[in-house]
């Protein structure tokens, strides 16, 4: 067996993945975020890279280095997420949303700094469109779509309902009330839910974690051929 080869089981691939929070300013010295960290995100970059994958990360505000052979496409805003992946979709061959997506944006953000006059402050907030949803509706039938799901109840239930209004062909559901999970740590609590399985997963670190997710759409993708 070609050695290289056997261990680049991506190799010819493109991959997709967002990773991080996205920040939607209010005005020009604050914003409103999420408590993502990035880590799961840059942690599936990462071992795409290593199974061989030619790697685009796009990237939400974090703290973490790029690694080493990683693409990253540094944005900030929901809409500058959801403008530069629609952008480079077509071409992927798979695509891995774990970015942590805002889902509202403040309507009109203020030219000056809001200064603390009232005692009651209200913000307009105008829903982001949804990256993934817009993802499913132009997926190709050659392309496999990774979501993620962040529930604090009724997890399996709003996972399946993501999976089939989002046309996904896999979502990976955080239990992010679990210990050891969600978003800032370095392990994660996962339950994967394609069209006709539900895997489930103990505590695992993220790295670890990274290398199953991908190896699952592997097989997706063998199935269909
Ligand atoms: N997502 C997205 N674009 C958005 C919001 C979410 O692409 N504007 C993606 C996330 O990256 C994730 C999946 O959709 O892969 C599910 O995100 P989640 O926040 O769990 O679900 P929502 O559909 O946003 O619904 P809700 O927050 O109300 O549960
Ligand atoms: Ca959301």
């Amino acid at each position: 067996i070609d050695f290289a080869l056997a261990n680049k089981p991506l190799l010819g691939k493109k991959i997709l993945v967002s990773a991080g929070p996205t920040q939607e300013s209010i005005d020009p010295v604050r914003y409103i975020t999420n408590h993502s960290s990035g880590k799961m995100g840059y942690a599936i970059a990462k071992a795409a890279f290593c199974l061989g994958a030619d790697v685009t990360l796009v990237s939400g505000p974090t703290h973490l280095k790029v690694p080493y052979g990683i693409t990253c496409i540094d944005v900030i805003s929901a809409k500058d997420m959801y403008e530069s992946i629609i952008e480079s979709a077509s071409h992927q061959d798979y695509i891995i949303m774990s970015a942590a997506v805002g889902d509202y944006a403040v309507q009109e953000i203020a030219d000056e700094k809001i200064k603390k006059n009232d005692e009651t402050l209200t913000l307009d907030l105008q829903k982001n469109k949804d990256i993934l949803y817009e993802l499913g509706q132009r997926k190709q039938a050659n392309q496999v779509l990774c979501g993620f799901a962040m529930e604090t109840s009724d997890l399996i239930l709003h996972a399946k309902e993501k999976l089939e209004k989002k046309n996904c062909d896999m979502i990976v559901a955080n239990h992010l009330k679990t210990a050891g999970a969600g978003f800032q740590g370095d392990t994660n609590v996962v339950t994967m839910i394609t069209q006709d399985d539900m895997l489930d997963y103990g505590l695992m670190s993220k790295e670890e974690l990274a290398y199953v997710i991908l190896e699952t759409l592997m097989d997706l993708e063998g199935q269909r051929c």
